[in-house]
């Protein structure tokens, strides 16, 4: 089977690990990938949003599977686009995401709390706003406890939400943007909604439209600095599986969120297929949805799949082919702690272009899963803000995360930086 992966970041250096496993893979390509991808199979120069161009290079490189690994070419559409024009071409390529109506989860603040509101789906007390009701907005956050979490409706790459105690910052932020100075398109519709005060994680499922089942749970370190300060990023470790995320609240998680997603999105006439990531706040041990992602998460991949023994290709032709039932989610229950190393600056103004020096000899469940690098000659070099996100084994979080920070200070670049505190939290919840 040929198959096409679309992105270039850890997650996918992860997903073409995964694929390679199988030995009914025949060629494997990546677009655009990254120095870590090239190492399992082909990088192709092809815009992942750029749908014909997709289809195109499908056609001629017999592919039959398509992975999106990020969100873009799903919420514009990849999956109606390929399956449609593969059934009109008289071709089979499967796609392994969601349709662009189901994509919308993601896609719109304002379209997904909608969703949960029509199927009693616990979320955040919330108000869209055109932002030509400015007053009304105010009038509507007078009414919340501050802090403010004011969400940008559209697709701004995890930079859409902004949460304020101070009134005034919170309409100042309203005011710009009216006039499109954030947030640009994106902003046009704002989701002012309650604060939730708990501890985040995230819960992934699998579905093949009529059968899912829960794939595993993680918790990611969004901020730049220690003890979740300053600026958010696109994510600077995470953890897997998630201790407190115990038999009863995934039961909640299960009974509350999950089954009436799948549910309501049939009931409404559009059956999910494909990875569900869904971001929780559990609030005092009652989990509430802050958002859903309609694809794997971007570093939980890289702590989920090294726990993962199902067959990957497995998994995703049988989530295609609506034969979930037939597959078992087969779970290590070790816990994974990946900690990624990132360009100095990040996630501001970056220089790439580093030489990355990487360790001879890695242990055995041990992975340095490579983002924004890229060959130049004989080496690899930095090429983005994530670079590297080091995952380790190990039987509980210390244990991981020791070999974890081990291993990350074998991998050299100038400006390298990494939080030190991935896990501690949870630790300090265990003790
Ligand atoms: P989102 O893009 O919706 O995931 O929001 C980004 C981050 O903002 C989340 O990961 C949370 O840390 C935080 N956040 C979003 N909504 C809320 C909320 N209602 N209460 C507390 N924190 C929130
Ligand atoms: N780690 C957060 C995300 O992938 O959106």
């Amino acid at each position: 089977m040929n198959v096409l992966l679309l992105g270039s970041g850890g997650r996918e250096h992860a997903f073409a690990m995964k694929v390679c496993e199988s030995s009914r893979l025949s060629r494997l390509f990546i677009a655009p990938g990254n120095a870590g991808t090239a190492q399992f199979g082909t990088n192709v120069a092809l815009n992942p949003t750029d749908l014909a161009q997709v289809y195109s290079f499908c056609l001629e490189n017999q592919i039959e599977l398509v992975i999106p690994g990020n969100e873009d070419p799903l919420v514009a559409g990849i999956t109606d686009y390929i399956e449609n024009h593969a059934a009109a071409d008289g071709v089979k390529i499967k796609v392994a995401g969601p349709s662009a109506w189901c994509s919308q989860l993601e896609g719109s603040k304002d379209f997904s709390k909608a969703f949960m509101g029509r199927h009693s789906i616990p979320t955040a007390r919330y108000q869209s706003f055109e932002l030509n009701d400015l007053d009304a907005a105010a009038d509507f956050m007078k009414t919340l406890e501050p802090p403010y979490v004011l969400k940008a409706d559209g697709l701004a790459a995890g930079k859409g939400v902004i949460i304020t105690s101070s009134f005034e910052e919170a309409c100042l932020t309203l005011k710009e943007m009216t006039d499109g100075s954030k947030f640009g398109k994106a902003g046009e519709v704002v989701v002012i909604e309650e604060f939730l005060k708990g501890i985040e994680l995230s819960v992934f499922g699998v579905s093949d439209g009529k059968d899912w089942k829960v794939l595993a749970s993680a918790k990611d370190y969004k901020r730049i600095f220690d003890n979740d300060e300053g600026p958010n990023t696109g994510g600077m470790g995470a953890i897997s599986p998630v201790p407190f995320a115990d038999a009863a609240f995934m039961e909640k998680v299960v009974n509350r969120i999950l089954k009436p997603t799948y549910d309501g999105l049939v009931s409404e006439g559009h059956p999910y297929k494909g990875f569900l990531f869904v971001g929780l706040m559990n609030v005092g041990g009652e989990p509430f949805v802050i958002e859903y992602n309609v694809r794997m998460g971007d570093p939980e991949t890289e702590a989920i799949f090294p726990r993962l023994k199902t067959s990957m290709l497995d998994l995703l032709d049988a989530m295609a082919d609506q034969k979930l039932n037939q597959i078992k989610i087969d779970l290590d229950d070790k816990t994974a702690a990946t900690i990624f190393l990132v360009s100095g600056g990040y996630p501001g103004d970056i220089e790439k272009g580093k030489t990355i020096a990487l360790p001879g000899k890695i242990e055995d469940n041990q992975w340095l899963f490579q983002a924004g690098t890229k060959e130049v000659g004989d080496e690899i070099q930095t090429n983005g803000g994530r670079v590297i996100a080091v995952t380790s084994l190990g039987t509980d979080i210390p244990s991981a995360l020791d070999r974890s920070r081990k291993l990350a200070s074998e991998v050299h670049f100038e400006g390298k930086f990494h939080r030190t505190d991935i896990g501690m939290d949870l630790m300090r919840l265990l003790s």
